[in-house]
């Protein structure tokens, strides 16, 4: 493979601009004589939330402009990327296992390049741990050189060395990289990239740089061609949506923003994620009351019930205050749907604490819940946070929140049967002719209905609840 370069910093960071379009016209030219098949193949699998789902569409976009297609597996990709996330240790341990049992089929096939990308890339011990233990990854970059991808994989493929950049540094937005979307009817649109928030437990601040939104008019043109193009279910994406705008010279609020997208016409949803509740105003929840597009459904992160651990988490907002915006969302919108993040095991959270958690549960009546335990993160303060309860203890907790919540689901389920919903429908269940749709309370809803009538809205009576999913019947136009 050559000498290695191991390039920790570029000197100066380039716009996507027609230099990196001219790499992908080198690109095209050298995988003539590197691909496998008739056409260069690329594998990328990506993990994490959605912010990493919308950059893998960037890539996408890219790649296809230098000639590639897709396919779901690597065993015939000329290039192998995986857009990787470092939230939890699980999902770090995950690409480990990946990464590894590629090593045979890199010695099958030496052209085949394997990139890795993303939040975990721009932690230098990670970087180095690849760069040691896994010598045929050919290409290592994180989230802050996605608009020089490129260059960057132009240089691995024409040098054969190892191109390894982290650089988190950078406070640009880089506009106008290609996008090749993976949904024709759902969308991803980020509106604002990076955190200023530094929960104690979190990484993506670290990996992610600092706050900043795109401006306004670039985000109403891209909402507008989407819906133009047929998409009818757009999610504004940023780790803090509150807090859209700070950094813009205008001052337009994210109030602001969302009433101007859901002024174009059309048919569709729109939703946003996610919602801090330090952030998230009265304004905002009437704004989401008076609008025509805008969903019934807010995700709002508690991440615990006790307001000593919100503190010890640095989340600046208490139960109280976070009781008083649901309940206030609650009477302006009726029957939202609230969903949540929710930790459990902090570093020193206590039975009682834990307690809380469960109360909050009960009194907020969430419909779904995404729950994590707590996973210590390199470089986090709470990582050097004394954490006295056992791994047991912590899924013990966990199993009893999962039952309160389940509880909770499905009583909300239940309470629908008889309704008729507004649902899109999104694609095959995969047997017995059954479709999955969802409501605009972010609930499935299994029903028999042709295939020709996914990516529409459709009315469906709702017939019979299970625990988290709803099944229902097409209502006659
Ligand atoms: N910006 C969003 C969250 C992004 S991360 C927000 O502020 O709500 C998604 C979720 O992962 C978080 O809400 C949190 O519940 C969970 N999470 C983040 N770091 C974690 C950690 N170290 N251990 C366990 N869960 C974590
Ligand atoms: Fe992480 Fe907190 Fe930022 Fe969300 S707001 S991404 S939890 S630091
Ligand atoms: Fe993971 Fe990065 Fe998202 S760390 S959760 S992919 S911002």
């Amino acid at each position: 493979m050559g000498q290695f370069v191991l390039t920790e910093k570029y000197s100066t960071l380039t716009d996507f601009d027609e230099t990196q379009n001219e790499y992908l016209n080198l690109i095209y030219e050298i995988m003539e004589t590197r691909k496998r098949s008739d056409k260069p193949i690329a594998y990328i699998h990506t993990y994490g939330c959605q912010q990493n789902v919308a950059d893998g569409e960037r890539i996408k976009g890219m790649l296809e402009k230098a000639g590639f297609e897709f396919e779901d597996k690597p065993d015939n990709a000329d290039v192998i990327l995986f857009n990787t996330c470092a939230v939890r240790e699980h999902a770090e341990d995950r690409v480990f296992g990946n990464v590894g049992a590629l090593k045979n089929l890199k010695r099958k096939y030496p052209k085949t390049l394997i990139a890795l990308c993303g939040c975990m890339m721009e932690q230098e011990h990670i970087a180095k741990r690849m760069y040691k233990s896994f010598p045929y990854v050919g290409l290592v970059f994180g989230t802050h050189a996605l608009h020089m991808f490129p260059k960057l994989l132009y240089t691995a493929l024409s040098s054969g060395k190892r191109v390894y950049l982290r650089d988190n540094d950078d406070e640009l937005i880089h506009e106008g990289i290609p996008i090749k979307r993976d949904g024709t009817f759902k969308g991803w649109l980020p509106i604002m990239y990076g955190c200023n928030n530094f929960c104690t437990y979190c990484i993506v601040p670290y990996v992610r740089g600092r706050e900043r939104s795109r401006e306004k008019d670039i985000i109403i043109n891209e909402a507008k061609e989407m819906i133009k193009s047929g998409y009818k279910d757009i999610t504004l994406l940023g780790q803090n949506v509150n807090s859209y705008g700070k950094n813009l010279k205008d001052g337009v609020s994210f109030s602001q923003l969302i009433s101007e997208i859901d002024s174009i016409d059309g048919d569709y949803w729109l939703r946003f994620m996610t919602s801090h509740p330090k952030d998230c105003t009265r304004e905002l929840i009437d704004t989401i009351a008076d609008s025509k597009h805008i969903s019934t459904h807010l995700h709002l992160p508690f991440q615990s019930g006790s307001s000593r651990i919100l503190r010890l988490m640095n989340r600046r907002y208490d139960r109280e205050r976070y009781l008083d915006i649901v309940n206030y969302a609650k009477s302006k919108i009726p029957n939202i749907s609230l969903t949540s993040d929710v930790i459990v095991g902090f570093p020193g959270e206590t039975y009682e604490d834990f307690k809380q958690t469960l109360s909050l549960i009960k009194e907020v009546e969430f419909t779904s819940l995404f729950t994590f335990i707590y996973s210590p993160r390199v470089g986090t303060p709470a990582a050097s946070m004394e954490d006295s309860i056992s791994d047991k203890e912590k899924s013990k907790w966990f199993k009893e929140l999962l039952d309160v919540q389940e509880e909770i689901a499905s009583k909300r389920c239940k309470s629908m049967v008889g309704s008729t919903q507004k649902v899109l429908i999104e694609g095959e269940k995969g047997k017995d002719d059954i479709l999955n749709a969802r409501t605009s309370g972010n609930i499935i809803v299994e029903i028999k209905a042709p295939k020709e009538l996914i990516g529409t809205f459709q009315n469906v009576e709702i017939t019979e609840a299970g625990n988290w999913i709803l099944k229902g019947n097409l209502k006659k136009q």
